[in-house]
């Protein structure tokens, strides 16, 4: 890609004090990313990975506790007073549960005036067009607009939040499993409503998400979380089809497959153990008390990541060959359809 990243995040670290004394949980751990204009990309991870806190911290409803998050070039932490403000406006955070982003005492209209007066549009007249061009972009018919919030299902809450987060002309999204509260049936469709966001506002998205299957359809590139560390990107097709980090391999493996004749080969789940407590990290790679392929070495050092091909890197010292498949951390053979 030739033009610049409208979000650079720079050795990102997030630690919490821990319930255990002097101890911190090192949530985010030397995390750096890059989005460019109008992209969506997937970030993906078990739950308890950091996901979540590398958002909030983009964002800054966590602060960091050292690192960079830059947009279009500029350091959010060099900024204050109004310039800050923009800034922050300019990155938007939309919540998982559409139940709780929102006021039930409010009627979907007034939801989105308050997030354009919050936006600083001051003229009503204004308010009212943008509040009917909001509906619109995302799909619900201006009748709603009368409607109290908690009327609505799931998915129009969520259309409703994904509005209000519009409503600041935002430049990056940062979607923290957005589909994942709702209804199986209505996924598809707000996955859509993100996928014509990205293409007619060009808003860039960071779409957290367990669910690698929407990821893959959704997301031109993909970052692997693993116990706060980014372990692999790179192009999502390329990633899916040749995982260079064993925990990608695992993670891609034991994801629900579309295909039943392939899930009906499955014989049980690939992804063995748990993930670590993120107050006492493994040294080295984090991953290596679950790789099936864990060698002395994994232990020494944080592993360096390898570059693959064009755009796709992994963190681990058996990259290249499980690129190349010449090894595999996968337990049983790759289930085959005839
Ligand atoms: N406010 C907090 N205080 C202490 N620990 C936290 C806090 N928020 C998150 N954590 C811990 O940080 C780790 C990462 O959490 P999170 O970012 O929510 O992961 P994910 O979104 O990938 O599930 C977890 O171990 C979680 O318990
Ligand atoms: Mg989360």
């Amino acid at each position: 890609m030739t033009h610049a990243p409208v979000l650079k995040v720079e050795n990102l670290q997030t630690r919490f004090k821990s319930v255990q004394r002097g101890k911190f949980v090192h949530a985010v751990d030397d995390v750096s990313i890059e989005l460019y204009p109008g992209e969506i990309v997937g970030l993906v991870g078990e739950s308890g990975c950091g996901k979540s806190t590398l958002g909030r911290t983009i964002v800054g409803l966590e602060k960091a506790s050292s690192g960079r998050v830059l947009l279009d070039g500029v350091d959010l932490s060099g900024l204050s007073g109004a310039a800050l403000r923009d800034s922050r406006r300019a990155l938007q955070y939309v919540f998982q549960d559409p139940y709780s982003s929102l006021n039930d005492r409010q009627t979907v209209g007034e939801a989105i005036d308050e997030a354009l007066v919050i936006a600083g549009t001051r003229s009503p007249e204004e308010r009212d067009r943008r509040t009917k061009e909001l509906l619109d972009q995302v799909g619900l018919a201006s009748a709603v607009r009368d409607r109290h919030t908690r009327e609505l299902s799931g998915g129009q809450r969520q259309r409703v939040a994904i509005a209000r987060s519009l409503a600041v002309n935002p430049r990056v999204l940062i979607c923290d499993e957005p589909v994942s509260a709702l209804d199986l049936s209505i996924r598809a469709q707000v996955m859509n409503l993100f996928l014509r966001l990205q293409k007619d506002l060009g808003v860039a998205c960071l779409f957290i998400a367990h669910d690698l299957a929407l990821v893959r359809q959704a997301a031109s590139r993909v970052y692997v979380m693993y116990l706060g560390k980014i372990v692999e990107h790179g192009p999502s097709q390329e990633l899916y089809d040749h995982p260079g980090h064993p925990y990608s391999q695992m993670l891609l493996a034991s994801a629900p497959e579309v295909d039943p004749r392939v899930e009906k080969l499955r014989k049980g789940p690939l992804m063995i153990g748990e993930v670590p407590s993120p107050t006492n990290p493994p040294s080295g790679c984090r991953f290596r008390t679950r790789c099936p392929l864990a060698v002395d070495d994994c232990a020494k050092a944080i592993p360096p990541s390898h570059g693959l091909s064009p755009g796709h890197s992994a963190a681990c010292i058996f990259a290249r060959d499980l690129h190349r498949g010449k090894r595999s951390a996968l337990l049983q053979p790759e289930a085959s359809v005839a």
